[in-house]
């Protein structure tokens, strides 16, 4: 099985022997009749005081992660991809652990620097940065602009103006395949992201850059893509990389001090699913940065790497309440009140999750179902042969684990269903983090007749 079944029906959701917590916060515990309690917290309570779907986000689970990379990486640089999920707390927790950001927005930058992270030690990206993100990324001092195409080049020069000088990089495409899924994979030439190393549209580009008074250029950044679980790619980005460091120390007498690996850590989302190994990851990335180097005769430069999934997502539980049953000759449908309104990675790449009755024990036999969301959509499906027991009917709770990445931070107010809130839990307490979007909310931006 890849890291990232991505055709439907073809595993079971949990594989045979795996420990069934395994994906689950290490916060997690079984309680008497059924129960589970995450950060301390029971989710059977959090679904009756906040209602459902509500997603659960385990605070420490979040900090020991980032605290892992800080181990693991102790002399990079690492910026947690907020596109995988941000909201205040979050940003104020990823800060307090010493993580930078990776932002792709004003949107993304104007909440982090609001709540109080510096601005410096954050990042910003795009394929096609709008001029307010560009304009907002200035106006607050952003720490490096992600140079993405060629025409960036003059407007952010021009943006900065005369005297002034920002510090930015460029995202290069080694033309290295990776990822889960085709549509994640974002190392390979001929897509929109980057500028490709084998057609030279990337060293045409440096060449512009340093040309540039306005712009300070730091290094050279790639990402490859992402839920990639095997360290060996990240080695061969690192070797192409170093390569054109090499170029440009020959070509314009320049050594770039950093180079940006991107983020793109798998992660498993059934128990018995591989993961990206972060120490081994850290361990080859070394080595390899030290030989390539060395090579090269390059001074070692230093290392940025930017997870997001890999941080937030294994802290992050859905949970749903249980509207319908339908049995059919050939299967049964268990349907929740939520679905891909607020996680629709099973329809955007078939990804499928390994959800848990909770609050509960039932004697009854287990038998093989297909969860569905309530959305008006057949490709609505949050997970196949779940093994559940015979008698699930409405009203009961099903909990997902590894629901804190692209979920909330992709959800969308299809069939105004309205987005659900966010609860952090810690030691035993919960604390209210995003509120729930109401039918209120979503009228307010219909201003016309
Ligand atoms: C430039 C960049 N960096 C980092 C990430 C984070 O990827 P992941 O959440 O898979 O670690 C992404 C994801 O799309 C990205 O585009």
């Amino acid at each position: 099985m890849t890291t990232l079944d991505t055709r439907p029906g073809a595993a079971a959701a949990t594989a045979p022997g795996a420990d069934p917590l395994a994906v689950w916060p290490a916060s997690t515990a079984e309680s008497p009749h059924g129960g589970l309690l995450v950060g301390g917290v029971s989710l059977t309570e959090i679904a009756e005081s906040h209602g459902t779907p509500v997603y659960v986000l385990d605070e420490n689970e979040v900090r020991e992660r980032c605290r892992t990379y800080r181990n693991a990486f102790p002399d990079a640089e690492i910026h947690y991809a907020a596109k995988a999920f941000l909201c205040r707390a979050l940003a104020r927790w990823v800060e307090e652990e010493g993580l930078g950001l990776d932002v792709c927005s004003a949107g993304e930058l104007e909440l982090a620097v609001t709540t109080g992270f510096p601005a410096d030690r954050i990042l910003l990206h795009g394929n096609a940065k709008s001029p307010r993100d560009l304009g907002t990324a200035l106006r607050l001092g952003v720490g490096r602009i992600v140079i993405d195409t060629p025409a960036e080049i003059a407007r952010i020069a021009a943006a900065v103006g005369p005297g002034g000088r920002q510090k930015v990089m460029v995202r290069v495409t080694p033309g290295i395949s990776a990822g889960g899924h085709e549509k994640i994979r974002t190392g390979s030439d001929d897509q929109k992201f980057g500028l490709s190393l084998r057609d030279g549209h990337a060293q045409h580009a440096i060449a512009r850059i340093l040309d540039q008074p306005q712009l300070e250029l730091t290094g050279v950044h790639c990402h490859l893509g992402s839920q990639i679980t095997d360290v060996k790619p990240y080695l061969v980005a690192v070797r192409r990389l170093v390569g054109l460091m090499a170029r440009v120390r020959d070509t314009h007498g320049v050594t770039l001090p950093e180079l940006d690996l991107g983020g793109g850590h798998g992660i498993a989302y059934r128990p018995g699913d591989p993961a990206l190994d972060v120490t081994a990851l850290a361990r080859g990335v070394r080595a390899e940065l030290a030989g390539s180097c060395a090579a090269a005769g390059l001074r070692v430069p230093r290392l940025v790497i930017e997870p997001g999934r890999a941080v937030s997502g294994p802290a992050g539980v859905a949970v749903y309440r249980i509207l319908a049953v339908k049995r059919t000759p050939g299967r049964t449908f268990v349907a929740v009140d939520g679905g891909m309104s607020d996680n629709p990675r099973p329809a955007l790449y078939g990804v499928r999750y390994a959800p848990r009755l909770i609050g509960r024990h039932s004697p009854a036999d287990s038998e093989s179902v297909t969860v569905v969301g309530r959305h008006c959509e057949a490709g609505d499906i949050l997970a196949e042969d779940v093994s559940l027991p015979a008698d699930t009917h409405p009203g009961d709770l099903l909990a997902v684990p590894v629901a804190g990445a692209y979920h909330l931070s992709m959800a969308s107010s299809y069939n105004l269903v309205g987005r659900p809130p966010v609860v952090a839990v810690l030691d035993g307490r919960a604390r209210l983090l995003v509120r729930r979007e109401t039918l209120e909310d979503l009228r307010a931006r219909d201003v016309g007749l």
